[in-house]
């Protein structure tokens, strides 16, 4: 090997993290909290394997899903790493694994998950994740069982919550009574998160604008527009001649947006709303006019499909029943949309009998993910920045079916750990690992065997202690014990030793007594 290379600085690679002795006691235990809550709720844990077959993911979400995926080729196929665990568990159901004649299956797992996403604060490359799958019920007390079993867990944890519920299965039912295939659904689904996703973006800028005007964060914005703002232009340029020109005109540019710096933080704002509007015609041209990539071709969504969807970006507030007499009202030539309402007015009497309130109900809520046939939620814990979803969720009645299974509907979350644990760590109250209660140290060399024989003696009798093994001097163990923070140390003298006791050091209290060999135990017992 080459000098030069031997000096190559080896690094952790990017979007992963080494979990330090204070990480994995803190991981550790807000595992135990939600294995502890999974199992009063009657879960039994699973395991599957880290990497699967690439197709397990290419089914459901198409071969785009590769490119935010690890992905490998094998002499025995293409593999992934998988990045999330759902799929996993409707695999083996679907492989027959499991007796599904005995309904409802509670499984719960705690497990890595891998996506080639940008890193930054709180969303990594390797991750972990913690999450449930109840097999069988199909109906709302379920859903409400499994909302409130994510509260709960939230609640073990001592943390503050912010809980999104929506609903795919009433915007599915209006695009069903529409004739809208349900491939195009999907994508249009997955199309409205990431819209909601940028309109949220808008929302959290013009927020901070009144707080802060600095330079990084009108750079920030200024690179968010650009693109939208280039799109504005493009269209306008060359009016195609399916997209109806009333619509493009209402897109005008506006080159303000490449001076942001040199306006008043009221013309920012003005700026972001416009754009906010801007953005959510561009979806409706993008989805109507241009059509959405899906396996069977590009498919055009009709443009009054299109336009009512977005009106269900509307159908949001804390006070949920005047939300479903809203979408009543929006949905009313659906009935297929009118029924899955009904169902969501039930729900919404579940979670009030489970004590769960405060939750916004949000009808525009899509989550990403594909396989969603129901109800949706997402939990945000405040002050974790741009990542703070700590957990998502959803039914999705048909993938087990779609895995060659039995057909059985199912629902489940997962939780992500690594942004629970920075959640704890911001309240700066979280478990620290405990030091062990003793520390052992001879006073002399010829000692050393004796210091290990006590040790081993009260590990015997399951009291943690540790022995001095850098032969340090007696006065530099003493000052390494105390920084350490063991709260009894063992110092083992030859004349004292001789006549059988050790002398034991209280650290807290600075005292320090003669005590038998043969007592030793007793007396750190009772002291514990
Ligand atoms: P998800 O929302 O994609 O849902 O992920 C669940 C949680 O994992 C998120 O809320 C987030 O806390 C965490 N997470 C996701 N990506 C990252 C990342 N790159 N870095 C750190 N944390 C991340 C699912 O995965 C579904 N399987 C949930 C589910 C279960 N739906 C039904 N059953």
């Amino acid at each position: 090997m080459k000098r030069e290379n031997r000096s190559l600085k080896l690094k952790a690679p990017r979007g992963t993290r080494d979990l330090l002795p204070e990480d994995m006691y803190l991981l550790r235990y807000i595992e135990d909290k939600l294995r502890g809550v999974f199992e009063r709720f009657g879960y039994a844990e699973v395991q599957t394997p880290i990497f699967e077959l690439f197709e397990l993911f290419a089914l459901r979400s198409g071969d785009e899903i590769r490119n935010s995926m690890f992905v490998f080729e094998t002499g025995e196929g293409e593999m992934a790493l998988r990045p999330e665990l759902t799929a996993p568990i409707c695999r083996l159901v679907a492989e027959g694994k499991i007796d599904v004649m005995t309904k409802p299956i509670k499984l719960y797992y705690i497990g890595r998950a891998f996506r080639y996403e940008e890193p930054q604060a709180g969303r990594y490359r390797e991750f972990w994740q913690a999450g449930i799958e109840l097999i069988g019920p199909r109906h709302p007390e379920a859903d409400a069982e499994v909302v409130s079993l994510a509260c709960i867990s939230l609640e073990e944890l001592d943390l503050k919550y912010n809980l999104e519920l929506g609903d795919v299965a009433v915007l599915r039912g209006y695009m069903t009574s529409k004739g809208v295939d349900y491939e195009v659904q999907n994508k249009v689904l997955s199309a409205l998160d990431h819209l909601r996703s940028r309109l949220r973006k808008l929302e959290v800028y013009s927020e901070l604008l009144l707080k802060e005007n600095d330079a990084h964060l009108l750079s920030e914005v200024k690179r968010f527009l650009y693109p939208i703002e280039l799109r504005k232009r493009r269209l306008r340029a060359k009016v195609e001649e399916n997209i109806p020109k009333e619509l493009i005109e209402r897109l005008e540019p506006d080159s303000r947006i490449y001076k942001l710096e040199e306006l008043r933080v009221d013309e920012v704002r003005e700026i972001l709303k416009r754009n906010t509007e801007d953005l959510k015609l561009m979806e409706i041209i993008s989805w109507c006019y241009e059509g959405l990539r899906t396996s069977m071709g590009t498919l055009k969504l009709p443009p009054d499909v299109g336009f009512k969807l977005l009106e269900a970006l509307k159908l949001k507030s804390i006070r949920a029943h005047e939300v479903l007499e809203d979408a009543k009202e929006v949905f009313k030539e659906s009935e297929e949309a009118l029924r899955e309402i009904e169902r969501l007015n039930e729900l919404i009497e579940y979670l009030d009998d489970l004590n769960v309130k405060g939750y916004v109900l949000d009808l525009g809520l899509a989550r990403g993910l594909e396989y969603y046939t129901g109800i949706v939620f997402e939990i945000h814990v405040m002050g974790l920045g741009a990542q703070s979803q700590v957990c998502g969720g959803g039914r999705y009645d048909r993938l087990i079916a779609e895995f060659g299974g039995p057909d059985i509907p199912s629902v489940g979350f997962a939780f992500g750990l690594d942004r629970l644990m920075l959640a704890l760590k911001m309240k700066e109250i979280y478990p620290k690992p405990s030091v062990p209660m003793v520390y052992v140290a001879p006073i002399s060399d010829d000692l050393r065997g004796a210091a290990l024989k006590i040790a081993a003696m009260l590990r015997n009798a399951g009291i943690a202690c540790e022995v001095e093994l850098m032969r340090r001097r007696i006065r530099r163990a003493l000052s390494f014990a105390n920084k350490r923070g063991f709260p009894f140390v063992i110092l083992i003298a030859p004349r004292e030793y001789q006549s059988g006791s050790v002398i034991i050091k209280d650290m807290m209290r600075g005292t320090q007594e003669l005590v038998s060999i043969k007592d030793v135990t007793d007396y750190l017992r009772s002291r514990k």
